[in-house]
């Protein structure tokens, strides 16, 4: 066991296995999985290529990988990784999911290979997060999606939101901004070229189709009037 973080993660894992039961307490993927893949599919972007940072045990890899999309999950906890591949396996999804043992902080990808990069509460419990964003923004390509789904104050493990803005702030911009007095976080951003453009929303799981139209309407009127400048771009 190289990795201190690694380490505590494979012992979470094994100490839940051990327990019968699984770190993740579902099978079923996130509403915001299900969220982003109708999206890209609006987009034009179905059988992307979609990386799932932190998967675990791939409840939403898997998800990604039934509905047409190329897949690849890293992890940095093996237990997970090997319970992921097993899962893989059973469903049959082998020649769409690419699944690895890794550090989101140091991705064994080449420099724009994904259309997407999808994140459910990982993003929280990575010490050097502005390494992993850096790493995030090389392993998209331009027009790349980077959809992150985390915990707002007060939770133990929440990233503060005006942090994760900043940190998003150098890669990414701006194009939406929600907020909610309720129990969760979601974050969109897009990279278009040289110019950068982000989404950012507040909300809960429930809120999300809304606002994928918003940014739909946002984005067309955006695009139509040949311009990404915009007030949320701050
Ligand atoms: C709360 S779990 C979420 C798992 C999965 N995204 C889900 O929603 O089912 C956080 C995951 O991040 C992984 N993780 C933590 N630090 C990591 C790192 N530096 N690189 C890769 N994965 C990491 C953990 O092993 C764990 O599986």
């Amino acid at each position: 066991m190289s990795h201190p973080s690694g380490y505590r993660w494979n012992q979470f894992y094994l100490d839940e296995y051990a327990k019968g039961k699984e770190l993740v307490h579902s099978k079923e993927p996130d509403k915001f999985a299900v969220w982003v893949s109708e999206y890209l599919k609006q987009e034009n972007l179905s059988g992307a290529m979609i990386l799932d940072a932190g998967c675990g045990e791939g409840r939403n890899t898997i998800f990604f990988g039934k509905q047409g999309f190329r897949m690849h999950g890293i992890d940095i906890s093996s237990p997970a990784i090997d319970k992921a591949k097993k899962r893989v396996q059973s469903d049959t999804l082998t020649e769409m999911v690419d699944l690895r043992v890794g550090d989101v902080t140091n991705l064994p990808y080449d420099d724009n290979f994904f259309d997407a990069v999808y994140d459910s509460f990982t993003m929280e419990f990575i010490p050097n997060k502005e390494q992993y964003v850096k790493e995030v923004a090389r392993v998209l390509k331009p027009q790349g999606f980077y959809s992150i789904l985390t915990s707002i104050p007060p939770s133990k493990h929440s990233v503060n939101p005006s942090h994760l803005r900043r940190m998003l702030k150098k890669d990414f911009r701006v194009l939406l901004t929600e907020r909610q007095s309720n129990t969760s976080m979601t974050f969109v951003a897009e990279r278009v070229l040289d110019c950068y453009v982000w989404y950012f929303a507040y909300g809960s799981n429930l809120y999300i189709p809304q606002m994928l139209s918003r940014v739909g309407e946002w984005r067309t009127s955006n695009r139509a009037a040949q311009g990404l400048e915009t007030d949320l771009q701050r």
